[in-house]
């Protein structure tokens, strides 16, 4: 899958780097919350470039990553290099790790790119057989509120990077996401790229059957800045997280 190309990762941590760093903390704190002596081991779940793996790698957590876009792992790996971690170029769909982690955790709409409800099925349950009993799973996903909400484009530039931002109509349940920019490399050369990520929406009620299916008990939802409190109509928020725990 080629929607995180090569120049957009370095366009990614210029830019979208700021809510994964805030997940990342907040991640932290419900684990030790829910789980306080739990063995420290993370797995990250369309882990990106990092941002949240490395977090945890810096908070004493043994990591496993997994990332469709062999891009974006490869960065990873440069984040994470001088820990154990391990990261593996897989679809979240259909992969299969080394070891099984305490907590799991997937960050800014990992799930809404999965794809359609069969295969977040398939994704749920290659998190539940990669989760230790007793294990937990934070996610966070966008609403159909917040994919149908009216974004205008975006256009950014920092420095060696720029990018544009736009979103594209809703076509069913599915909305597109175009990417473009051009990062210029130390040599002077500009390298443009072009990307287009689809979002599917969900609606929540779905997606908490799907977990029960794949053997998830969840535990609540909440609002991305206040994971530890329930809200009583997740729907109404743009982007929502949610909390299972596996037997
Ligand atoms: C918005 S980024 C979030 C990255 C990271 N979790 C973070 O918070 O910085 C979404 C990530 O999901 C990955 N992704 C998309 N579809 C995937 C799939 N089917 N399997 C695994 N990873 C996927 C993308 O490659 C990308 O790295």
């Amino acid at each position: 899958m080629a929607e995180y190309v090569d120049a957009f990762v370095t366009a990614y941590d210029r830019f979208w780097a700021p809510y994964p760093e805030r997940m990342g903390e907040a991640w932290l704190r419900l684990h030790a919350r829910v789980a306080p002596g739990s063995e420290l081991s993370l797995l990250d779940v369309g882990c990106g470039t990092g941002i949240v793996a490395a977090r945890f790698a810096a908070a004493g957590y043994r990591v496993v990553g997994v990332d469709v876009s062999e891009a974006m792992i490869a960065r990873a790996r440069e984040r994470l290099a001088g820990t154990d971690a391990v990261l593996i170029a897989a679809d979240a769909a259909e992969f299969e790790v080394p070891r099984t982690c305490a907590f799991a955790v997937s960050t800014y709409d990992v799930l809404n790119h999965v794809g359609d409800i069969d295969r977040v099925r398939s994704y749920l349950r290659c998190v539940h057989r990669a989760v230790a009993p007793g294990g937990w799973f934070g996610f966070d996903m966008s609403t159909t509120k917040g994919l149908l909400a009216d974004v205008p484009p975006v256009a950014r530039q920092d420095g060696t990077v720029s990018v544009e931002v736009a979103r594209g109509p809703l076509d069913g349940d599915r909305r597109p996401l175009h990417v473009t920019g051009e990062l210029r490399t130390d040599d002077g050369r500009t390298a443009p790229f072009t990307t287009t990520i689809t979002n599917t929406a969900h609606p929540v009620a779905d997606v908490l059957s799907a977990l029960a299916d794949a053997g998830w008990t969840t535990s609540h939802v909440a609002a991305i800045d206040d994971l530890l409190t329930p809200v009583p109509d997740p729907e109404a928020l743009p982007r929502v997280a949610v909390l299972a725990r596996r037997d």
